[in-house]
């Protein structure tokens, strides 16, 4: 790794990141890579164990990123647009918008099923509003779960990063499959160089920008062109995808600390009707 300019345009390293980054070549071996996977579900229940519901901080910025949370129109039949929320943990990202008003239906699935009851256990958990289940995204259908092409707004907030790069294919696919046509998913997660990534030290090295933190819980650091290539690999059209850059106080050591996150809206693009085309090409016929 050369020390010029490394980095990104949202964080460009010093040296002596430079120089970490590049020592740090020693990865797990396959036989711990292996139980980590198969563990992944159970390491994040007994995350939940743990921590409960005091962990994550509430979400309350997903509307000013995300105008398409703001969505106020109830469909001409008169039902609710549905969102999606993949890895929902216990909520942080759906009360805050059910606690406002949202015109949305509410699925939010979690493999975790200590998170899945405590989203249930929620005062503001309301079965009319908000379907929460237990699904493995890696493994389970979500056709089977929920109905294909109904999803108006899907998102997954800090989840995609937590799955092994190996299946982020095939748990777009899947995501895919459940969204309308027209309708979006939306991303926010760990970009690469974040201070969280710079911090690991040696023994927590699975791949390139993949590591897996004291607990079990495995986290990956994305670039805009790592992020691109599995979106369009899956079939959604890129309408944003940047870094965002953030500040924040660690007020125990007294530090500024440079967040960088990736943030994303991607399109299912509408499918093409065939009479559509032949009238297209008709048309063209006619004109040449
Ligand atoms: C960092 S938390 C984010 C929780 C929530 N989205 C939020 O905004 O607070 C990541 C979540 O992804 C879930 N998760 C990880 N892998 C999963 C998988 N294969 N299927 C379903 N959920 C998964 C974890 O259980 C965890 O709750």
């Amino acid at each position: 790794m050369s020390k010029e300019n490394v980095g990104h345009y949202a964080r460009i390293l010093n040296d002596q990141e430079v120089e970490k980054l590049s020592k740090d070549k020693v990865v797990l071996s396959d036989f711990k890579q292996n139980k980590l996977e198969i563990e992944a579900k159970k390491n994040w229940d007994l995350f939940y164990k743990r921590n409960k519901t005091n962990f994550f901080k509430d979400r309350h910025w997903t509307k000013r990123e995300f105008e398409e949370l703001a969505y106020n129109v109830i469909q001409e039949n008169d039902t609710k647009p549905n969102l999606l929320e993949i890895g929902c943990g216990v909520g942080n990202f759906i009360f805050p918008l059910i606690s406002e008003g949202t015109a949305f239906f509410i699925h939010a699935c979690d493999f975790s099923p200590r998170a899945i009851d405590l989203v249930k256990e929620n005062e503001l958990y309301n079965p009319d509003i908000c379907n929460a289940f237990v699904c493995d995204v890696t493994k389970d259908i979500l056709t089977e779960k929920i109905t294909p092409d109904s999803v108006d707004v899907a998102t997954m907030i800090f989840v995609l990063s937590a799955i092994h790069p190996d299946k982020m294919h095939f748990v777009l696919k899947n995501v895919f499959e459940v969204i309308r046509p027209g309708g979006m998913l939306l991303i926010r997660d760990y970009g690469l160089y974040d201070q969280a990534m710079l911090r690991f030290g040696p023994g927590h090295k699975l791949k390139e920008n993949f590591y897996v933190r004291q607990d079990g819980t495995r986290a990956f650091y994305f670039s805009e062109e790592y992020l691109e290539k599995l979106i369009t690999e899956a079939g959604f059209e890129v309408i944003v995808n940047k870094y965002v850059s953030r500040e924040t106080i660690n007020h125990k050591e007294s530090i500024c600390v440079p967040r960088v996150y990736i943030q994303g809206k991607f399109l299912k693009p509408k499918k093409v009707n065939k009479n559509e085309i032949s009238e297209q090409e008709n048309n063209f016929e006619n004109v040449t």
